[in-house]
């Protein structure tokens, strides 16, 4: 008689533009998993505070952002073509998102201890009934630390630029230099690891994937093997 096998919990963490969420994504939809981009959620609490006049420079009027943390509902849709968007107070935000504009504030907002509280909070509710693949930064340490799967994906910073361009690019912006998209891949390598809030760490029990020289197929095939193996190590 086959065995029943029961839903586990995917944790993957890893530097910024590591491929990580289109593998993440990928690895969700093959095995009928849902499926949540943490940092989309950062991202969404920043497009918030900047376009409520929140953030000027490099000061975050923290006070006031926390104080407004109740108002920002964060919520995922999935388009026709089974495209995964993310919407802020119902409004989909998904292309301001990843703009240059939040790109560059996103780190400093992630930074602030009750913004992470908040996230993650609702990132533990999103999983209570596990069956989730949950990418970010802290997913295997602090949101999950439990998961059945974890993986820490890291690939050279030059590698990780080269990717967000591209996709910049793809996506119409023609203005974004490569040597800018590397200097704010840097940055926000340093604040992620660096802060005192959850900083960028993997997880003990975390499988490493470094990622610079594999295809994409590769990175999926990867995924679905290490995903086999641990649900049949937790079947019933
Ligand atoms: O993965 P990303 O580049 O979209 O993440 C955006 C920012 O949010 C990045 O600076 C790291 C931060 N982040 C975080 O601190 N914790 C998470 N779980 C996810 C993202």
């Amino acid at each position: 008689m086959k065995k029943e096998q029961r839903k586990i919990t995917i944790a993957i963490d890893g530097f910024s533009s590591s491929g990580k969420s289109t593998m993440a994504k990928h690895l969700a939809k093959t095995i009928g998993y849902a499926y949540i981009d943490t940092g989309a959620m950062y991202r969404a609490v920043t497009l918030y505070a900047l376009d409520h006049d929140m953030i000027h420079g490099d000061n975050v009027n923290v006070e006031a952002l926390t104080a407004a943390l109740d108002d920002i509902v964060i919520t995922f849709g999935v388009d026709d073509d089974g495209t995964s968007f993310t919407c802020l107070n119902g409004r989909n935000v998904e292309s301001d998102i990843r703009s240059m504009r939040v790109s560059d504030k996103v780190s400093l907002v992630a930074a602030i201890a009750p913004v992470r509280r908040a996230m993650v909070r609702q990132q533990q509710a999103m999983g209570r009934d596990k069956g989730i693949v949950m990418d970010g930064r802290d997913i295997g340490t602090v949101v999950f630390p439990d998961a059945e799967m974890k993986v820490f994906v890291n690939a050279s910073a030059e590698t990780r630029a080269r990717r967000r361009f591209d996709e910049l690019r793809a996506k119409g912006d023609t203005t974004t230099t490569y040597e800018q998209v590397l200097a704010n891949v840097v940055e926000r390598d340093r604040i992620d690891s660096t802060r005192d809030e959850s900083p960028l760490r993997r997880a003990h029990d975390a499988v490493d994937l470094d990622n610079s020289s594999m295809t994409i197929d590769e990175q999926n095939r990867w995924m679905l093997d290490l995903f086999k193996q641990r649900a049949a190590s937790c079947e019933l």
